[in-house]
């Protein structure tokens, strides 16, 4: 099964966004990924053979450009992280020729990291009809892949019926690409109760996430949901004065074992990561029975793969 060509449902040309993707595309995306996460890896090795990818990440990263990384090579690709304070954007190339020159070496894959909302865009706009591009998350707008593996770990944990679940997103969702991800995908999935929730100055504004349901009270936000998705305090993208300290934002907005006896029983806790510990989610919360989030970072890789199949296999 796991050496069939995925179905033409998740056939891509690039992963920029979840925004408007058919509920079959991201089913066929999940049915994938959990394929190749059972299969024997020497199946896998010769998928994407003699295919490259490189990552281009201008903001730091652990979990996805390692995970994409890792999917590649299980995948028999070849990869190269280029490392950009050493490149030459220092002598003034700009992002667009640097994108191009890779291309030219036979890059067909493009992993990106940006600050910025809409670079990675613009850069897959620039190159040619047979190299794709992901975005490993731009700005605040999308995370497309870390959506897509939050997907999996619910289906894992709860089932794939989305319009049975309710989902509570914490903490700094104005900033959050993630955020925004995880609703797009839950909402084409069927997730009518998806609720946000953290300081007001943390939340952006109602008509940005429409169907969301918003609440200021974080203890009636839990009341009865199904799934906590906390957010990382994202202080590197805060204006001055808007990071809350850490004692009052725990106090408020942290999530500890006995906070979440609000929530439906059996409730599950994911976080994108990296997270900060005491502020954002007690130790014994965040390395408890109820956490998912190394089931997340895990999902990485083989969500990551099937990704790659459907833009290049
Ligand atoms: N979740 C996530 O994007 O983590 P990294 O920043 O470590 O890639």
């Amino acid at each position: 099964m796991t050496d069939r060509p995925p179905p033409p449902a998740a056939r891509l040309r690039h992963l920029l966004s979840l925004r408007e993707m058919p509920a079959a595309t991201l089913h066929a995306l999940l049915d994938r990924a959990q394929a190749l996460a059972e299969a024997p890896a020497a199946a896998l090795r010769q998928r994407l053979a003699g295919q490259a990818l490189c990552t281009l990440f201008f903001e730091p990263s652990t979990r996805t450009r390692s995970s994409f990384l890792l999917a590649a090579q299980r995948l028999g690709m070849d990869t190269l992280n280029l490392d950009l304070a050493h490149s030459s954007l220092g002598k003034g190339e700009s992002e667009t020729d640097t994108v191009r020159t890779l291309e030219a070496m036979g890059v067909r894959a493009f992993v990106v990291r940006h600050a910025q909302d809409g670079a990675v865009a613009r850069l897959a706009a620039a190159l040619g009809p047979d190299t794709a591009v992901i975005n490993a998350g731009d700005g605040r707008s999308d995370h497309p892949t870390q959506g897509l593996l939050d997907l999996l770990t619910l289906r894992q944990a709860k089932g794939a019926d989305f319009a049975r679940l309710k989902v509570l997103i914490v903490g700094d969702v104005r900033h959050s690409r993630v955020a925004r991800s995880d609703i797009h995908g839950l909402q084409a999935l069927g997730c009518a109760d998806i609720r946000v929730c953290g300081p007001a100055a943390l939340l952006p504004a109602p008509e940005e996430l429409p169907g969301c349901r918003f609440e200021s009270d974080f203890d009636a936000a839990l009341d009865g949901v199904d799934a906590i998705v906390a957010l990382r305090l994202q202080r590197e993208r805060m204006v001055q004065g808007l990071a809350p300290p850490a004692e009052a934002y725990f106090r408020d907005f942290g999530l500890s074992t006995a906070r979440l006896a609000r929530a439906a029983p059996g409730a599950v806790l994911l976080h994108p990561g990296p997270v900060n510990r005491g502020i954002e989610l007690s130790d014994e919360l965040a390395d408890g029975p109820r956490s998912l989030i190394l089931r997340q970072v895990a999902n990485g890789v083989p969500v990551r793969m099937a990704v790659l199949e459907a833009l290049l296999a």
